[in-house]
């Protein structure tokens, strides 16, 4: 999508030197595009783990280029190792999103059958290549299925503004390029549907703040950010149409995980009946496990994200303390929204129920 009229994705190969790839560095946005380079394995493991790059199916994306930087690493007479090696590092970096153990399986799987390291690298490349491509592809059909709802709703409100509500950041910049949840929005932009979308600043690390109002904006959509606790208030008083969120992992029988507070927003959306849609690609659906609240993994990251906030301050990017020194905190950075609260999944095969029915029947 685009950046000051540019068109970006997320990560790309370097265009002369196939030994790394480069990325934009999303803990320097909104205010600075940073791109920066990846050269090797445990680069890439720092990259996911320190959200340089985040959002479900960049990790997967990103982990993938990380087992092949991690064949050009190894040697003939290291190689099983070294992999095996690099694919617990990289598996190692986040807990909850599903899509980079899928990535990693999935380019661990081609590089094993190849035989000879030369192969194996160009076996590992092409995976990487395949999955951002095949991102990129999932994230625009997802995106021409979720614009019929939004579309529907347009008919009904007799083409007046649709507004849409969305929690943390599940756009472009979480994936490759359109996005999961605003894949829909752009598409709707392109249809001419009027759209206003409310953005959930989405605390500890505000990624709606400071990527989703970035890149809606970049994009020249129609956006106001709000607190996190405004949804509800809004919903009450008939500001909501719908909501759209992303996920990191969907389980077999439709529950989503998805940033911290999605939740309270499905909740809330319910009792004032208001549809809420999870979207995704099939790369974020995990078959082994069905009750989400009991078998999803949380990540807990570093209580520092909820006592210090970022921003900045006469031209320079700031730390802030906003509680006592010595106040313990926590951070858990997912929960699960249960399926009897989803409307509807939408995924590049079209719009599932949130069921097991509903998701075997696009996925047979
Ligand atoms: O912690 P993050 O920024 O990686 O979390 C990202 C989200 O929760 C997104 O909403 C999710 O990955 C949706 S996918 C586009």
């Amino acid at each position: 999508m685009l950046v000051q009229g540019k068109h970006y994705q997320t990560i790309w190969l370097n265009e002369k030197d196939s030994s790394f790839v480069s990325v934009i560095d999303q803990r320097a946005l909104p205010h600075e595009l940073k791109i920066i380079d990846i050269k090797s394995v445990d680069e890439a493991a720092y990259a996911i783990k320190e959200m340089v790059v985040r959002g479900a199916p960049l990790i997967g994306v990103t982990a993938a280029y990380g087992m092949y930087l991690a064949t050009l690493e190894a040697g003939p007479d290291n190689c099983d190792s070294y992999i095996n090696t690099a694919f617990q590092k990289l598996a190692a970096t986040r807990p909850t999103a599903i899509n980079l153990l899928w990535a990693l399986n999935e380019s661990k799987k081609v590089i094993e059958k190849t035989e000879d390291l030369e192969n194996k690298r160009a076996a590992a490349l092409q995976i990487a290549n395949q999955i951002k491509a095949d991102d990129i592809e999932m994230c625009r059909k997802i995106g021409v299925h979720g614009l019929e709802i939004i579309k529907k709703i347009s008919g009904q409100k007799n083409g007046d503004t649709v507004n849409i509500l969305t929690h943390c950041n599940a756009g472009w910049l979480a994936c490759v390029d359109w996005g999961t949840a605003t894949s829909s929005i752009y598409h709707a932009q392109k249809a001419g549907i009027k759209i206003h979308v409310w953005v959930d600043e989405t605390r500890p690390r505000n990624q709606g703040a400071s990527l989703t109002a970035f890149e809606l904006g970049e994009q020249g959509i129609n956006h106001t950010l709000i607190s996190d606790n405004a949804g509800g208030h809004l919903m009450q008083h008939g500001k909501v149409d719908m909501v759209i969120v992303g996920s990191d992992r969907v389980t077999a029988a439709g529950d989503v995980a998805n940033k911290i507070g999605t939740y309270l927003k499905a909740l809330a959306a319910k009792d004032n009946n208001i549809p809420f849609y999870a979207a995704m690609p099939a790369s974020t659906i995990d078959w082994t496990i069905k009750n989400g609240v009991k078998e999803i993994p949380i990540e807990e990251r570093n209580q520092n994200e909820v006592k210090y906030i970022s921003g900045k301050h006469n031209g320079e990017i700031k730390e802030v303390l906003i509680c006592p020194e010595n106040t313990p905190a926590s951070n858990y950075g997912f929960d699960v929204t249960p399926s009897r609260l989803i409307s509807g999944i939408i995924t590049e095969k079209g719009i599932a129920e949130a069921s097991e029915a509903g998701l075997k029947k696009l996925y047979s």
